[in-house]
């Protein structure tokens, strides 16, 4: 096989501003993995992805666990095409035996006005979830609109829109593996 091309000069450097290095990242997945391992260990723990923003971070959060988890997956979408959430929010996807009786940690990318972690809070209760807890790599505090707080946060960020790591402008720039606001 022919050796692939670095993807290094891939930055998209004149359309983002770096915000949380990858080297950062790195570190605070660990130590949430680390805290989250301490306090499941001996528990039946599902990690609940919501995608698509979140499906770098659990890929990460996972394979730092140090205890035996599973993983189950469901699909939000709240934003359109721009950076404004549009309030109603879709969720689809939910596979109920996967939460059943079980201890639930929602993996979330970004906690902004929380209408859709609730969504997924309520969703997941419904549904026979045992403890249903949330971790979030991201929270934009500023933006709250109902009263839900992570209970595993990596980052305070303040009002502005992230990409990379996940988190998606119009799809584009989930690839970057740094955190960064759009250059206006
Ligand atoms: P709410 O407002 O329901 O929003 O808490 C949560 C969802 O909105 C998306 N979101 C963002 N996505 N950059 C993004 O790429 C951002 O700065 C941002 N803020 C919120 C995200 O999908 C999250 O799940
Ligand atoms: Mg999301």
């Amino acid at each position: 096989m022919a050796p692939r091309k670095s993807n290094k000069g891939k930055v998209h450097a004149d359309e983002v501003i770096p915000l949380i290095s990858q080297r950062e990242i790195t570190r605070r997945v660990g130590e949430l993995a680390g805290q989250i391992s301490g306090d499941y260990r001996g528990r039946d723990l599902v990690m609940m992805g919501i995608l698509k923003g979140s499906f770098i971070f659990i890929a990460d959060l996972v394979r730092k666990m140090t205890i035996p988890v599973q993983c189950s997956f469901v699909r939000a979408e709240s934003y359109g095409e721009g950076t404004e959430s549009s309030g109603k929010v879709k969720i689809s996807g939910f596979d109920a035996r996967e939460v059943r009786n079980r201890e639930v940690l929602i993996i979330e990318d970004i906690l902004d006005t929380g209408l859709t972690m609730r969504k997924i809070v309520q969703s997941c209760r419904r549904r026979g979830a045992g403890e249903v807890k949330i971790c979030a790599l991201l929270d934009k505090p500023s933006r709250r609109v109902v009263n839900i707080q992570p209970d595993y946060l990596g980052f305070i960020v303040s009002d502005l829109f992230l990409v990379g790591y996940g988190l998606d402008w119009s799809e584009r720039f989930r690839e970057l593996p740094y955190i960064g606001y759009l250059k206006k």
